[in-house]
């Protein structure tokens, strides 16, 4: 049977705030006559950016000690000096109008008892810029917001098509190396459909299933970046994983919770095995140093103490505090025995956010033409070396506010007209006879993979340890199948995760110095010192 075809002004991949946020703007402000497409693999709710607890940066006039200058200076610095200055200064500048925006949108962020926002401090922020929602739920309470617009206010669902449990598995590129739309699958169906587009919108979050242990949710399998690089966009600075430091490190337990950056904000501690506050001995900011420093120093003192965990003292913070802006932290603790009032919590790093990404403008342009990337999966170059905390909100609200300017100037036309490069992505998804597939147990290859990265790849590597990994990726790639035909939804998240894995790994091996985020002691850590001074808050150099 031909597969099923349709089409949409904008297909947007990806149901988090990126995506919502984008879905919003395009339909508030474009008339688009075949309409928005929101496609995502799991429910429209479910997203990476769901489970940001910390927050996001909000620039704002009130909030007198801080400044552009001072957010563009923290960030750069936190970034090894690798970040676009100009990226970081524009999206700086736009937090302001992005903050009032989220809250016309619905987003209620907390306030203090005089009715004004409240902001709290993380790691490498040189005053409290951050706003949260619900205490320690930010991704959550802006999503729900988001959620509720694109489904209940009529005047924007109206455009909206939402296809849940559907995996874009390919993009349609056409002889001129334009995109033209994806090849979706259908979970629940097991069926293929073409989707025609305008412009196609990544906006697929991050890649922490590359590792075994991660914060990030079981949707966080890199698919977008996955169809890029299929597609040959330009991708970069993968080498750069940010490691959080503070995941809650139970035994018998792979899956890591996040115990937010903004409890050491508030005054917790770092503590090792014997009772001893460590992170005076690495750098100058103590607990809230740079998180590729903290994570790095937990290692190292992990290594000193023989245990596979450090310890995070919240005992510090009073408890009505800790419970009013740590309710899910309290709660994850308390339902697995912690006290947090005499107990140190249990936590060990994992892998949390991928700087790199799709090579994007600040509006999410890539360099294919009609594809376009924002949120996690793009890479505008605003984090650098190491993310700043709760840069990537922000981050994601203007790059999509940026996109839908963009897209106001395109003809968002959609043509179904097929060429030979379109039919022969058709053909692969339509095969007149079933391919033969290797017989293998995909999860236990997924396994696999996630094992060696996290062993080779994950936060100090080297030479050695890069090879083995991309040695140990090619055996999963030959035992699943080069090129497979996939039909199932963990066969297309394993091939997805081959090709992030690999991405990562190559990248690693071509920076041969340590910066930020990258570490391997083979090599020595960059001797670029950067500068970023900033003169009565206003103006700012970087040398
Ligand atoms: C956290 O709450 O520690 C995470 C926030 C972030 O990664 O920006």
């Amino acid at each position: 049977m031909p597969m099923k075809h349709s089409k949409y002004s904008v297909i947007i991949v990806g149901s988090g705030i990126s995506g919502l946020y984008a879905a919003i703007k395009l339909s508030e402000s474009m008339n688009l006559p075949d309409g928005i497409l929101l496609l995502t693999k799991s429910q429209v709710s479910e997203s990476n950016s769901r489970y940001a607890q910390g927050g996001i940066v909000g620039v704002l006039p009130e909030n007198t000690p801080d400044s552009v200058s001072l957010h563009v200076a923290d960030t750069i610095k936190a970034g090894c000096g690798l970040s676009d200055f100009n990226v970081v200064k524009f999206i700086s500048e736009n937090s302001q109008y992005a903050i009032k925006d989220l809250m016309s949108c619905g987003v209620e962020f907390d306030k203090n008892s005089k009715n004004e926002l409240t902001f709290t401090l993380e790691g490498a922020h040189s005053v409290r810029r951050i706003l949260h929602v619900g205490g320690d739920a930010t991704g959550y309470g802006i999503e729900k917001a988001l959620v509720n617009k694109v489904k209940n206010d009529p005047s924007i669902s109206q455009n909206i098509s939402i296809y849940e449990q559907s995996h874009a598995v390919e993009l349609l590129i056409d002889a001129k190396g334009e995109c033209r739309g994806v090849i979706a699958f259908n979970e629940a169906t097991n069926e293929f459909e073409t989707i025609y587009a305008g412009a196609t919108v990544l906006a697929t979050g991050g890649v922490g299933q590359v590792f075994k242990y991660t914060t990030n949710p079981a949707v966080a399998t890199g698919d977008g970046l996955a169809l890029a690089i299929r597609a040959k966009a330009d991708i970069k600075d993968m080498e750069f994983i940010q490691f959080h430091p503070t995941a809650l490190s139970l035994d018998n337990d792979e899956s890591r919770f996040l115990i937010s950056e903004s409890v050491r904000g508030e005054g917790a501690r770092l503590v090792n095995n014997k009772g001893e506050y460590f992170m005076e001995r690495y750098h100058e900011q103590k607990d809230l140093a740079p998180r590729d420093v903290v994570s790095r120093s937990i290692v190292k003192e992990m290594e000193l103490t023989g245990d596979d965990r450090v310890y995070l003292d919240a005992t510090l913070i009073p408890i009505e505090k800790f419970k009013t802006r740590f309710p899910n932290i309290y709660k994850k603790c308390a339902e697995n025995g912690i006290d947090v009032t005499k107990d140190f919590i249990p936590v060990s790093p994992a892998a949390h956010y991928c700087m790199g990404g799709i090579k994007t403008a600040v509006d999410g342009t890539t360099s294919i033409r009609h594809l376009y990337a924002i949120g996690e999966a793009g890479c505008t170059s605003l984090h650098g070396a190491n993310r700043l905390a709760s840069n990537s909100l922000l981050e994601c609200v203007v790059t999509a506010f940026e996109l839908t300017n963009t897209l106001s100037f395109e003809n968002l036309q959609v043509s179904d007209a097929i060429d030979d490069s379109i039919l022969k992505a058709i053909k692969n998804y339509e095969p007149e006879d079933m391919p033969d597939v290797n017989d293998c147990d995909v999860n236990a290859l997924i396994s696999r993979l996630k094992d060696t990265m996290w062993q080779n790849v994950g936060i100090i590597r080297n030479e050695n340890s890069l090879l083995n990994a991309l040695s140990d990726l090619k055996k999963i790639s030959e035992e699943f199948g080069n090129d497979r035909f996939c039909s199932s939804a963990e066969e297309f998240e394993l091939r997805n995760l081959l090709h992030v894995a690999k991405a990562i790994t190559n990248a690693s091996l071509s920076r041969k110095e340590s910066i930020g985020a990258h570490f391997r002691d083979d090599s020595p850590v960059s001797d670029e010192k950067i500068s970023v001074e900033v003169k009565n808050n206003e103006s700012i150099s970087v040398k």
